[in-house]
Parts: structure tokens; sequence; C-alpha cells
């Protein structure tokens, strides 16, 4: 997870205090997605006069925020800031670890190799891989990988495009990289697939082209293929690259908003483009055709503005977040379900998972959202590990003095990894022997340190206040490991794979559920004015009551309580009268009939009932004031589906209300740099 910048000036001279300006402020701007490091790399000075190859490129990291890594970079005696490169090609990067805990070194970029002169071959910008590695970064392989497939090079008319071509083709999961070399001077070769990339073109000529014709490699042959390479980039046939050799500049990054400031002339990288800059023109490559693809590239003109862009189409980060969810839940299962073999690896966990299996309860504790997430896996965990689990808010349990053994196994589970009761729950177990796992968002983390093994739910920062997509990720993250659990339970099988095929669906499923939030901002349209709002449901839906209550009160500020639907009639129903609003969640499951009966005993006392149900379910658009209807997915999985609706809810009523939810003070909050 990171953010992207190079830069790269042709015949554009600039001082070397000049690029580093460029680069920090290319970080700067891609800030708000939260990280934990940054760095950079620019050519060092120059060893000799006449031979090109003899600067060494600077590599410059830094734990922490930007303005950490700005200060180090003047600190540099060896690099003359006044220095001015005529073309140079300069490369920043911040990370958000996934693998490997924030410190200089697991920072990128990263470089190939490290000779005697402190020279570096060439540096790399940045990869993410869908599976688990046991190494501390998984893009580390890939400067070594480019170093192997140059020094084992045919010949040395070998483009660098080329290089990265084969280096590419190796490479599983998702990335997105640019290259520097300097056994290419002034050249950059950049590519993707999975993660975003845009290149920005800046020149005072008018550009050759606006519409980049690709260049396939479809003769790709070993020794044939240098030939092919050449006639390519000449551009005698057509005009298939920007620039004609004339001034210009390039700005790679990974968010529009980095590049904004400084050109709208962009051009989106579609997965497996190789851009190339060599002597300031621009050409776009791929291995070979694909049927229906666009054979060209468009250079686009921008029109947004910085802050449109950081936030897209959103008004908060949290709405942005909540719009996430189809894309952090598959994040969380990257590389950990197969869905061919219906197996489900935790990287993390599996060399305990012995050890675990052995135990004789499982204990899960957090805090507010993440608690939650304990309370709506319960019972798939006690069906699947056949064990009991008691789930925990971390401060109760630790004013309880919670007896705990040697062989309990306890889950902390924290967005942040840091939330001190939380904290301090995982070192009372750790005293007590027992095992610990560590579910968390948060790379390097207290949390993550400090547990024996874990999962990391890699949903990506979090930046609005009110946790949204973290608490769908460490749900899946909990009902895969359930599912690890039972992996050889025989009579488990059929409902195994009933799970499985449901997260096969769940992105689609989510995306369908965002698609009602028209209807739910106008159901936030009546309800806006209320004092208290009450949420009612049972089974592997109360989760969602007590999630939903909780979004509420914390952006809203309006009173919610999550209620058992079992519990009604014990005391909570007196609230009930036709002022009350009150939200019930009755889908078909197993708690169907008596989640009815709780339903009759609201519409007994003159209630309103706003009931979020199945599709098709004529039963409740009957008796409810207002339906919002979900589409059905296996019940253990339903959770997921039905805290949607409750947190758009909780996000309209909070703007309806006044409250400003894209407050940036969230940022320094959230993210524990
Ligand atoms: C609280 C926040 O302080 O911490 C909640 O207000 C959050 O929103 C809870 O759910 C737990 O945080 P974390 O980072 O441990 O998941």
């Amino acid at each position: 997870l990171k953010g992207i910048f190079a830069y790269l000036n042709y015949q554009v001279p600039r001082t070397r205090k000049e690029i580093f300006e460029t680069l920090v402020k290319g970080l700067q701007r891609l800030e708000y997605r939260g990280y934990d490091s940054a760095g950079i790399a620019v050519d060092g000075p120059r060893k000799s006069t006449t031979d090109i190859n003899s600067n060494a490129i600077c590599l410059i990291k830094k734990k922490g925020k930007v303005k950490a890594l700005d200060e180090e970079l003047y600190k540099k005696d060896s690099l003359d800031l006044d220095e001015e490169l005529c073309t140079h090609i300069g490369l920043a990067h911040t990370r958000w670890a996934t693998h490997g805990e924030p410190s200089a070194v697991n920072s990128h970029p990263h470089r190939s190799d490290k000779d005697n002169g402190n020279k570096y071959k060439c540096t790399l910008m940045h990869i993410t891989k869908g599976y688990e590695f046991e190494s501390e970064t998984d893009t580390e392989v890939i400067p070594k990988l480019i170093k192997y497939v140059y020094d084992n090079r045919e010949n040395d008319s070998v483009t660098f495009s080329t290089l990265v071509e084969r280096v590419i083709k190796q490479l599983e999961g998702a990335f997105a990289l640019v290259f520097k070399s300097r056994h290419f001077p002034g050249e950059a070769v950049s590519t993707r697939r999975g993660s975003p990339l845009l290149i920005g073109v800046r020149s005072e000529h008018e550009l050759s082209t606006e519409n980049i014709p690709i260049q396939y490699n479809t003769h790709f042959k070993e020794g044939v293929q240098e030939k092919n390479s050449h006639n390519r980039l000449d551009g005698s046939t057509a005009i298939n690259s920007v620039g004609d050799g004339r001034a210009v500049e390039y700005y790679f990054a990974s968010d529009a908003s980095a590049i904004i400031e400084h050109t709208n002339k962009v051009l989106y990288m579609e997965d497996d483009d190789i851009a190339v800059v060599t002597g300031g023109k621009l050409s776009i490559h791929r291995l070979k055709r694909q049927v229906g693809e666009d054979p060209v590239r468009a250079i686009q003109t921008l029109q947004m503005e910085l802050q449109q862009i950081m936030k897209g189409n959103f008004e908060a980060f949290m709405q942005k977040e909540i719009f996430e969810q189809p894309e952090s839940v598959v994040n969380t299962m990257r590389g950990r379900i197969c869905f061919d073999s219906n197996t489900v690896i935790l990287g993390g966990l599996k060399d305990h998972l012995k050890e675990i299996k052995r135990c004789k309860r499982l204990i899960v504790i957090g805090c507010g959202t993440s608690f939650h997430a304990a309370v709506a896996t319960r019972q798939i965990l006690e069906e699947l590990t056949e064990l009991p689990v008691m789930v925990e808010l971390a401060s109760d349990f630790l004013d309880r003095n919670t007896p705990v053994f040697r062989d309990d196994v306890c889950f902390f589970i924290s967005q942040s990894g840091e939330t001190a009761d939380t904290l301090m729950a995982l070192r009372y177990c750790k005293n007590h022997g027992a095992l610990t796992v560590g579910i968390t968002n948060t790379v390097g983390s207290s949390i993550c340190r400090e547990t024996d093994c874990g999962v990391h739910v890699n949903a990506g920062p979090e930046i609005g206040v009110a946790s949204t997509k973290a608490y769908t990720s460490q749900f899946v993250a909990l009902v895969m490991f359930a599912l690890m659990m039972s992996e050889d339970r025989l009579s488990l099988q059929p409902r195994r794979l009933e799970i499985i095929n449901g997260f096969r669906v769940l992105p689609e499923l989510i995306k369908k559920v965002l698609s009602l939030d028209e209807k739910i901002r106008a159901i936030a349209n009546e309800l806006y004015q209320q004092k208290s709002l009450l949420v009612m449901g049972r089974g592997f839906n109360y989760a969602t009551c007590l999630e939903g209550a909780l979004k509420i009160k914390e952006i809203t500020y309006m009173h919610s309580e999550g209620i058992l639907a079992g519990e009604l009639k014990h005391g909570p129903l007196a609230l009930v009268d036709k002022d009350m609003p009150v939200i019930m969640i009755i889908m078909k499951d197993a708690c169907y009939t008596k989640c009815q009966n709780a339903l009759q005993q609201v519409t007994a006392r003159s209630g309103r009932p706003i009931i979020i149900c199945c599709q098709d379910d004529p039963e409740m658009t009957k008796n409810a004031y207002q339906t919002i209807e979900l589409p059905h997915i296996v019940d253990c999985l339903q959770g997921i589906l039905t805290v949607i609706p409750l947190q758009l809810l909780s996000f309209h009523l909070a703007v309806l209300r006044g409250y400003d939810v894209s407050s940036q003070h969230n940022l320094s909050l959230k993210l524990s740099l």
C-alpha cells in the first residue's frame, strides 16, 4: 500500500534542490492516504565527467512523516544541492506497511544491489503482492530479479523496457512500479497491475500526439526481439510517442492529486502497460494484444480540483471508505482463499495452527467496532472450530481480572493496532501464558509486534474516524480463520463450501447494497431531527445492531441503541411507541420467525419499523413503515451486507445534522504514525 511519485525532467535544467522539492511536494500530496515511512532516489554526484554511467544513485529513506524525510535530504553533505541536472529521473515513495514493519530499511524505493562504490545499479519503486511472504518486504524481490535479468542479457542492446517486460512476466499479484537505472541514464520505465499509476506530461511545446498507439511485442522471441524494440522506438512509421526530443517533463504518480499542480495532461496506464521514456519521448508497450482491447492510450485533460481528487467524488473519507468495501474485502481475501481448491490459508497463522487447534478456548478481545467484529463472527467460530468462544471488551476483560490459561488462544482485534485497552489485555494474556493472535490493519503496530502471530486485514488506510471498511475486513478475516480451522473436518465440508461460495459473490453483493445509497439518504432525511434511534436484530445480525448504533452515536451525536431482539420483551419494549424510530434487521435465516415475533411486538405498540430485510419478502414489506431490501448471502456473512446500510445511514444523518464528517483532524487520531 503506497503512494508513488516520480519526476523526469528532459532537457529542462533543474537543480538537485528543485528536484528534491518536487519529489517531496509529490509525496505530500499523497499524505492523505496514510503512510508510515517514505523514501526517494536521485542521481548522486557524477564521479567522472566522461563516463555517463558513473552516476551513483542516491537513496534516502526515513521512517515516519514526509517532513522527516524532507529534513533528512538536506543532511547529505555529499550532495551538491545547486548542481544542475538537465535530464534526470527522481523517484519518491510513501509506504504503508503490509509486509515488514515500518522502518527505513523496509521503506521504498528499493535497489537491485549495493556495490563497493555504493552505486546502485537499479532502483525500483513498488509492489504489493496478494499473498503472504516470508521475507520482510516482497517488493525487494523485483530489483533483485531485474538485476538477474540484466546480468544474463544476451547482448548490450537489450533495452531497459525489455528488462522490465521480462521481470513482470514473472510477477504475480498487484504492483505499480517505476524503474530508474544508472545503466540507462535519463530513462524511466513504469508498469502496473492492479494498483493505479498515471503519467502527467508538461511541455511548452504542443504535444506531438494526444493518442499514443500501443506498441505490441507480438513477435516476442528472444534475440529477434531487440531489433523490434529499436524499431518500435524510432517512430519511423507513425507518431507512436509523446514528446519530440524537445524539452519536456513527466510526472508518474499513483494518484492524480500529486500531478495536478504541475499539469492537467495525464495518461492513465492500464494493467500490464509498460510506459517508457527514452530521449524525452513517452511510448506505451504491451507484450501482446488482447481481443477487444483499446489499442491507444489517450492523454486526457483533467478538470478536477485537488481536494476532489483526494476524496474522489465523495464528501468525506468515511463515505469514500464505505464505498471502497467491494475492493477492501477482496484485499483481505487476496492470496488467502483459493476459489479453485476451496481452501483457505492465512500465512501468518499457519505455523501455529496445530497449537491453536489443541487449545481449550478462544477468547476474542477488542474495543468499539473491533469488538463488534468479534460479536459478529462468534457464532461461526463456535460452529466451525467447535470450541467455546468468549468475546470480550478489552476494558471489561481487564476490570474482571478474567482467568486466562496456557491452553487458551487469545485474539486481539484492532484497526490501529494501538488501542491502549486492547494492548493491555494482550500483555495480560501473554503474562498468563496464552497464545496471542493479532488481527490488525496496521503492520508494525504495537499489537502486531507483541502478538505471537496474526493476520493483517489489508483493508488499506482508514482515515475516516468511524471505522467502516476495517470492520468488514476484520469480519472477513475471522471467518477465514474459522474456515482454516475446519479444513480437515469432513462433516463440515458442505457448510465450508457454502461460506466460500458466499465469499466468491461478496464483492458484487456489497456493490448492490451500496447502490441503495439514495434510498438510505431519503430515510436519513426523515430521521435526522429525531433524538434517538433503536436498532434491533438477533443471531448473526445482532452485531450489526451494536455496530450500527455505535456508528450513529459516533458520527451523528444522536442517541442510538443496539438491542438484541430476543431481549425486547425483557425491558426495551417500553421505549417503543409511535414516535420512536426503530430499525429492525430481519433476514431469512434461522432467527426469521423469532424476529417476526419481535416485529409484532413493535407494531403492537404502534411502532413504525424500518426493516432491513431480504429482497422479495412480501411479509416484511407489508408490516414495515419502510424497507431496505438486501441481496441474500449465506447466513454467517449476512452481517457484512446488513451493516452497510447503517454505515451509510449514519453518514447521511451526520451530514444532515450539520457535522463535518470530513474533518481532517481525524487523520491524526486514526493513524498512529
Ligand atoms: C475507539 C474508537 O477509540 O477505538 C472506535 O472510537 C474504535 O471507533 C475503537 O472502533 C477500537 O479501535 P481499534 O483501532 O483498536 O480498532
